[in-house]
């Protein structure tokens, strides 16, 4: 059995897991273990920008940035965090700049910075330029400097390693099982730490901007191991996504002075939103476009909306937005400069996740308890800054502050820690799990039970849910689940064994949308991107918590927390 000794373990290489990575290696020895090549992490797709209060275009102030935030959020938001998210996200800038990240500028030689849905000047009062941007292609940049960063910093490297079991003893972490996908072989990794920056889960749907690997290993491993999720029930779907595609088309796009328009060719967020209209927080954006399709006012009554960037300057299309000009001639064949875009909401972003301090400690319970040893930072984590629906731009600040912050606690960690044994066999439940796979008696494929987990998870717990079709998606699930039990695999080797790595995903996105759909049931309100139309209001009085959700005995079990309250008290959300 192979065994490799590190102080820290950092599983994930997008930009929580590289910038936890550069931080966390300074003065230990720190692997980083990832199921791609670092630069095609999912960090890379992120578009239009990474929002924080530089004021390099118009005055602008953390603190705007916080309510902002905060209310994006639906009030759900640990302002605690979130005050130390959108302070920190200046210096964070600034830091990828001096690194040599290649941001777009104004004339002066500045950042630019662009508006972006829900960030607001004096508290709400009109869109601010808070944006910054490398041209769209923002998170693509953060990931090949920082990358280059940990290059230079000499960071080891597993590539294409999959990580399938969390090893913990004495009540903290102590390594990982990875499969090596070259060769098939697992290798146990012992340390003293481990940290998740294993990104989100939007696979669990059918029309997602997500990529295909963004199955949700990380959290469905933490619970796995009996520890807790946190606020799963909150998924966002962003508002453009390509028709029947999902392929993510920035809200840059409507920053930059795109439009959305109906079968009417109606501006209609204009009813929806008055002040902030096509800016309006993404979890507004979604549900117009959906009740505008459902009312019959989609094009040609079909279930998709246009983006209008045909009044923008083309230079201003072919400058700031490249690469969606690229890929909407690429997929459909539309030239933007000249026709509308058919777009329709795209499952984008997991809320919830591993719930963390604001050191991106991971936490067992609700009074907020660190796993010692045990870190995650990024998308995959809850801190949680986002709470009921997340700002666009907030996701790379939050990647990156976390992802820093954890990376420092981390090296300070191992600085002190003893190294805890590893448990007497680590490598038997993965074993166990594989043999199951290669050994079944029965007939299922992997393929066609997620086909229909996605089909069924996009119609019953999309934008808008009910307490019957939830109750319905949950039997689903366990049909799903049982049909699971009889996948064989029909790949028998070892080398590349591409099925055996999905069939480990689909398990993965089996019990997220377990936790997600029993989150969603349970909670009888709309708070930001979870709208129940059978409780279609906001209920503080008895929801304003957080959900954790608890793996017992394959069931999911659930408990709540309170959210931190410091500067802003909850009110009427209005835009
Ligand atoms: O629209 C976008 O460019 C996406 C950004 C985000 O999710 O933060």
């Amino acid at each position: 059995m192979a065994v490799h000794q590190f102080d820290g373990i950092i599983v994930g290489a997008g930009g929580a897991g590289l910038m936890a990575a550069l931080q966390a290696s300074k003065g230990a020895k720190i692997a980083v273990l990832s199921k791609l090549y670092p630069t095609r992490s999912h960090t890379g797709t992120a578009q239009g920008g990474i929002g924080a209060a530089l004021g390099n275009m118009e005055p602008d102030k953390w603190e705007w940035h916080m309510f902002d935030t905060v209310k994006g959020g639906d009030y759900l938001v640990d302002q605690e965090a979130a005050e130390i998210m959108c302070r920190e996200a200046v210096e964070t800038v600034y830091e990828l700049e001096h690194m040599g990240l290649p941001f777009s500028r104004t004339p002066e030689g500045k950042i630019a910075q662009r508006p972006f849905g829900g960030h607001t000047k004096e508290f709400g009062k009109a869109p601010v330029k808070r944006a910054c941007y490398a041209a769209d292609r923002t998170g693509h940049m953060i990931l090949q400097t920082v990358y280059q960063q940990c290059i230079k910093q000499g960071v080891t490297f597993f590539n294409e390693f999959h990580v399938v079991e969390l090893l913990m003893s004495n009540g903290a972490a102590c390594g990982v099982v990875a499969v090596e996908i070259a060769t098939g072989e697992l290798h146990t990794f012992h340390s003293k730490a481990v940290m998740f920056a294993t990104g989100g889960s939007g696979r669990m749907y059918k029309i997602t901007s997500n990529a295909l690997t963004l199955t949700g290993d990380g959290m469905a491993t933490i619970y796995r191991a009996g520890l807790p999720l946190q606020d799963m029930e909150f998924f966002q779907f962003h508002p453009t996504g390509i028709y029947k595609m999902g392929i993510l088309i920035t809200e840059a796009a409507r920053g930059e002075g795109g439009i959305l328009r109906n079968g009417k060719g109606e501006r209609f967020m204009e009813r929806y939103a008055p002040t902030l209209k096509d800016l309006a927080p993404r979890d507004m954006v979604s549900r117009a476009i959906t009740m505008e399709i459902r009312e019959g006012r989609g094009i040609g009554g079909k279930d998709y909306v246009h983006l209008d960037l045909t009044h923008l300057d083309a230079k201003v299309i072919h400058d700031k937005l490249p690469d969606i000009t690229d890929f909407v001639e690429t997929y459909m064949g539309i030239d933007p400069v000249k026709e509308m875009v058919p777009i329709q909401p795209t499952a984008h972003y997991a809320m919830g996740g591993i719930p963390t301090n604001s050191s991106a400690q991971v936490i067992k319970d609700e009074k907020a308890t660190p796993v010692p040893g045990l870190y995650a930072a990024g998308e995959c984590a809850c801190v949680s800054v986002h709470g009921a629906n997340r700002l666009g731009t907030n996701s790379l600040v939050d990647i990156i502050v976390f992802g820093r912050r954890g990376g420092k606690g981390l090296g300070e960690f191992v600085k002190t820690a003893v190294l805890q044994p590893l448990p007497a066999d680590p490598q038997v439940k993965t074993k166990a799990r594989m043999a199951k796979l290669f050994d079944g008696s029965g007939s299922e494929s992997v393929e066609a039970i997620r086909r229909d987990l996605q089909a069924e998870m996009m119609d019953k717990a999309g934008v808008y849910r009910v307490e019957a079709e939830l109750k319905k998606m949950l039997e689903i699930l366990a049909g799903l689940k049982s049909r699971y039990q009889s996948v064989k695999l029909q790949d028998r080797g070892k080398k590349f064994n591409m099925e055996l790595l999905e069939a480990f995903e689909l398990e993965h996105l089996l019990q997220l949308s377990e936790v997600t759909v029993t989150g969603a049931l349970a909670r009888q309100e709309s708070r930001g991107a979870h709208t129940r139309e059978d409780f279609p209001k906001r209920d503080d009085a008895k929801f304003l918590k957080h959900t954790l959700a608890y793996n017992e005995g394959g069931k999911v079990a659930l408990r709540y927390k309170p959210v931190s309250i410091t500067r802003f008290q909850p009110q009427e959300r209005k835009y």
